[in-house]
């Protein structure tokens, strides 16, 4: 491949050398790299960006610098000149928005200059239709080679059909650092300062939550959410923090593809799996300049691997609040229908959201469902199982972005050994079914949840004839007791809760052959959740006497 293509398998390492700029302050800044490319006069420039007025502000300097003129090429207008009046300055008067015609005008332009294409990527994608704008393009890239002019596509999305990739050059223009933020933050609040009815109350710390929360908008985005909480509530300080996540739930929301949760369930409502719970604790500060500075690297992900109905969805939900973070669930059965368009381009598109909400974590449930098909079996297209798969697994495993990666699984068969392989996720923890003091904590919490003072029951007798129950049963035998309770006209207590446990057949006992295989398999390749040792496959399917 020649230095100077990027390829479309390329593509990856380019985004991720440009992203590394963004943490390694040695690296150019795309805003340079740009000028870089056109002074070596690499015909055709592709910028990924949301960001086109900082494209276009940043390429304005560089045709100042560089005395060259500056044209901007769109499908209604077509190519006019930079601050120019549309109708007055089409080249040569012709109507340039057709594609074509547009591109003949660059080869038939003289003089020095940078032509910027907006809504381009259309027209360069993979499709037979695009076939003479792709010839084209091939044709543009080998006549400005000798010429001081440069096409710029920018768009918000890679698009380039494949007979492009050596004569394109991708670089991605990643969102705004957070001195940006920081910088836009201080505009605002000296534009504010003297208003009477404005209040600011932002010491060192709730300034730096604000501005990681702002972490994925565009500096426009941000402009707007800032300005939306003043007029809001005529104050700017660490409660804003959530207009900020609500900001960046209508970006993930516009994306169809992921769905926000609320961070509303926290720790204290998860019983037990105390090794779990302390692994992410200690990483609760891993997303912030301070531990990046302090040189940690930012976490990768977690596999919470385990029997049905143990908290591993639950855990996720509590991540996201303790962190701090957005969390998005990856619907990963409904990216394989065939009604929201290709897989491949689907699960591309979930993680671009995801980065450029980042850092978020990124919560793919049931994985093991859904690549269930990667491994050839279920009678799915086991082809396009294996390419989403491959997709899922190079992003992890280039993956810089701050997107934590949250995979819950409860059949080890069919996933692919590479997911579980070291350097993809950071670690594979083991839920399995609650242990005694655990189901006396899930009764507590379960109690308490509906209102019910934990200390009125025996919690140690239910814990006790709850053994092989997960906190899914026991959380659903309390409801069916309250139900009981409410059409007896009684209170509540042990007793009726009692009866229905007795009535319920766990799953444990129903599926323990897969539970043994599970926990077998899971013995020295996961770590346990809870802190004691992982049970021994023999104890499950053990019932005492009800
Ligand atoms: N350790 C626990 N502490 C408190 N509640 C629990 C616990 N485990 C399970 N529950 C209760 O059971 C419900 C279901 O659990 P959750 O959905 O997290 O299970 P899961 O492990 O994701 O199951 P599945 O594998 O079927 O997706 C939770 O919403 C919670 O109310
Ligand atoms: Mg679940």
């Amino acid at each position: 491949m020649s230095e100077r293509s990027v390829t479309p398998t390329g593509v990856a390492k380019a985004t991720q050398k440009a992203r590394r700029g963004r943490t390694a302050p040695r690296r150019l800044l795309p805003e340079a790299e740009l000028e870089v490319l056109i002074r070596a006069r690499y015909p055709i420039i592709y910028v990924v960006s949301w960001e086109e007025e900082r494209v276009e502000r940043c390429l304005r300097q560089i045709a100042e610098k560089r005395e060259k003129k500056l044209f901007i090429w769109t499908i209604t207008q077509g190519i006019v000149k930079s601050g120019a009046e549309p109708q007055r300055t089409r080249t040569g008067g012709t109507n340039t928005s057709d594609p074509l015609a547009a591109l003949d005008a660059v080869i038939e332009h003289v003089d020095p200059a940078i032509f910027l294409f907006k809504d381009f990527h259309p027209f360069m994608d993979d499709n037979r239709c695009n076939i003479s704008v792709v010839r084209r393009l091939r044709d543009v890239a080998y006549h400005l080679r000798d010429t001081y002019k440069s096409l710029v596509v920018v768009a918000p999305m890679m698009r380039i059909a494949p007979e492009l990739s050596k004569d394109v050059t991708v670089i991605e223009f990643g969102l705004p650092q957070p001195e940006d933020f920081n910088r836009l933050l201080d505009r605002i609040i000296e534009d504010v300062k003297d208003r009477p009815n404005i209040r600011i109350n932002l010491d060192a710390e709730a300034r730096e939550r604000l501005l990681h929360a702002a972490r994925g908008l565009t500096l426009k985005e941000a402009e707007n959410v800032f300005a939306k909480t003043l007029v809001l509530d005529g104050k700017l300080d660490a409660d804003d923090v959530s207009v900020v996540f609500s900001e960046k739930q209508q970006i993930i929301k516009k994306s169809g593809l992921l769905e926000y949760y609320e961070a509303n369930e926290s720790f204290s409502h998860v019983a037990g799996l105390d090794n779990l719970k302390e692994w992410f604790r200690k990483r609760r500060v891993a997303f912030t300049e301070r531990a990046s500075r302090f040189g940690l690297p930012a976490p990768r992900g977690v596999m919470l691997l385990g029997v049905q109905g143990c908290g591993k969805s639950l855990c996720a939900k509590a991540v996201a609040s303790l962190w701090n973070l957005p969390l998005l669930r990856f619907d990963i059965g409904r990216m394989f229908s065939s009604l929201v368009g290709s897989s491949e381009e689907n699960i591309r598109r979930a993680i671009q959201t995801a980065e450029s909400v980042a850092p978020a974590i990124l919560w793919i449930d049931e994985i093991d469902k859904a690549l269930a098909g990667a491994t050839g079996s279920a009678g799915s297209d086991a082809g396009t199982s294996a390419r989403v798969f491959g997709t899922l697994l190079t992003w992890l495993s280039e993956k810089t972005s701050a997107v934590f990666v949250i995979c819950t699984a409860n059949d080890i068969s069919h996933l692919p050994p590479e997911l579980l392989r070291k350097g993809r996720l950071d670690e594979i923890f083991f839920v399995d079914l609650p242990t005694l003091p655990e189901r006396i904590e899930i009764f507590r919490i379960h109690l308490a949840k509906r209102g019910r003072d934990p200390s009125r029951f025996d919690l140690e007798t239910l814990a006790r004839l709850s053994d092989g129950f997960s906190g899914a049963e026991i959380e659903e035998a309390i409801i069916s007791a309250l139900f009981d309770a409410f059409s007896n006209q009684s209170e509540l207590d042990t007793e009726t809760i009692r009866r229905n446990l007795q009535e319920t057949v766990p799953l444990s006992k129903t599926m323990s052959e897969e539970m043994n295989r599970l926990r077998s398999w899971a013995m020295g390749r996961a770590r346990p959740a809870t802190g004691t040792q992982v049970r021994q496959p023999e104890e499950v399917g053990r019932k005492i006497e009800l």
